[in-house]
């Protein structure tokens, strides 16, 4: 498959066909479906996936339609979780069936010591098995595709035979993607944030793992920060997941749907992305939620131009007052309309 991008031609992996190509990763108080609905202004068909949910919390849970509700327009959609009980998953694999998701994603990347104490998340790349017992579960419970989220490698755990025994093992029990963060994770001494950071990025690493098995199919995450990284990855890999950058410049992706799906050009601005928001931020806000909550993720479109700080400090105190209404939201698409964002 070939793709055009400013002039070049590029020619793409053979499998470079799933709608998993383009995603924006799971990442907890990010990627509520509030940023998502923004997100999904922005490209009509990056993979979208929920931040991570404890499984066990929806097995307690009183208030599963505020964990598990979306809106229609964020397909397609992972419900990411967590946990180490094949059972337990397996139910919130039949839930995420019923809600209408299109897949369901196993965090076993995430080393913050919470997720440490209750034995799941990245410690559980020590235990292939129970992984795969895990996915095993999920997949016999529903017609759902299971996806597993992961790292290269765990402490000393980080050898490129233990990787690919690891993928082997989830493979054999029914794992259909691999979304591998390409940094190993240590358990003990980083926290979260320094082990995103922390241990090198090793894309060879992965890279040798795909050319091992071409047969799986594998995601690159980890640094990708512009479309020229995502487009190099592409070259190799089957799909190309972006975390921080995403939350962080979102609209530095407005033309990911033209580059990676051949979609026609939209033209994208600021205010086009907020006027797009305006109906479901009515929604929200006739359903008693506040429009602080919308706008939190409203405020990182806008940067790198003049005026974009007192935009930001405006909308934010705006959108932060008692009884905050679209009205808000309007004076802040039209002030960037008057200045041709
Ligand atoms: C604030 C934050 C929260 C995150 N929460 C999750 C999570 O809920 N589940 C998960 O699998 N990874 C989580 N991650 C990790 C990201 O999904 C991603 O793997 C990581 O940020 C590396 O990708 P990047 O370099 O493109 O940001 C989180 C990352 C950040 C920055």
């Amino acid at each position: 498959m070939l793709s055009q991008y400013e002039g070049m031609v590029i020619e793409l992996s053979p499998k470079f066909t799933g709608a998993y190509r383009f995603s924006v990763a799971p990442m907890l108080d990010c990627t509520d479906r509030h940023f998502r609905v923004l997100m999904r202004q922005i490209s009509r068909k990056a993979w979208l996936y929920t931040e991570m949910i404890v499984a066990k919390a929806l097995q307690r849970s009183n208030r599963l339609n505020q964990l598990l509700d979306f809106d229609d327009i964020e397909h397609p959609i992972s419900l990411q979780i967590g946990g180490d009980d094949p059972e337990v998953l397996a139910e919130a694999a039949r839930l995420a069936d019923a809600w209408g998701y299109d897949e369901i994603n196993l965090n076993i990347g995430c080393p913050s010591p919470r997720v440490q104490s209750g034995k799941f998340g990245a410690c559980m790349m020590a235990n292939p098995d129970l992984v795969a017992r895990c996915v095993e579960a999920m997949s016999q419970a529903s017609p759902l595709s299971v996806t597993v989220k992961h790292r290269i490698g765990i402490d000393n755990l980080d050898s490129d035979i233990l990787l690919t025994q690891f993928v082997d093992r989830l493979a054999s029990a029914g794992a259909k993607r691999f979304t591998i963060h390409a940094r190993k994770a240590w358990l003990k001494g980083l926290n979260p944030k320094q082990n995103r950071t922390i241990p090198p990025l090793e894309y060879d690493r992965v890279t040798k793992l795909k050319r091992k098995r071409p047969e799986l199919i594998i995601e690159l995450n980890g640094g990708l920060n512009t479309q020229e990284d995502c487009l190099n990855a592409l070259l190799t890999f089957d799909g190309v997941m972006v975390g921080r950058s995403a939350y962080e410049h979102p609209l530095r992706w407005r033309k990911i749907d033209e580059v990676l799906f051949q979609d026609s050009p939209r033209n994208l601005t600021a205010s086009k992305v907020i006027h797009g928001m305006i109906p479901y931020a009515q929604k929200h806000i006739n359903q008693g939620g506040r429009l602080w909550d919308i706008c939190r993720h409203v405020l990182q479109i806008v940067e790198n131009t003049p005026g974009a700080k007192a935009w930001r400090r405006d909308l934010s105190l705006q959108a932060q007052t008692k009884n905050a209404d679209l009205k808000v939201l309007e004076i802040a698409a039209r002030k960037l309309e008057d200045v041709g964002l």
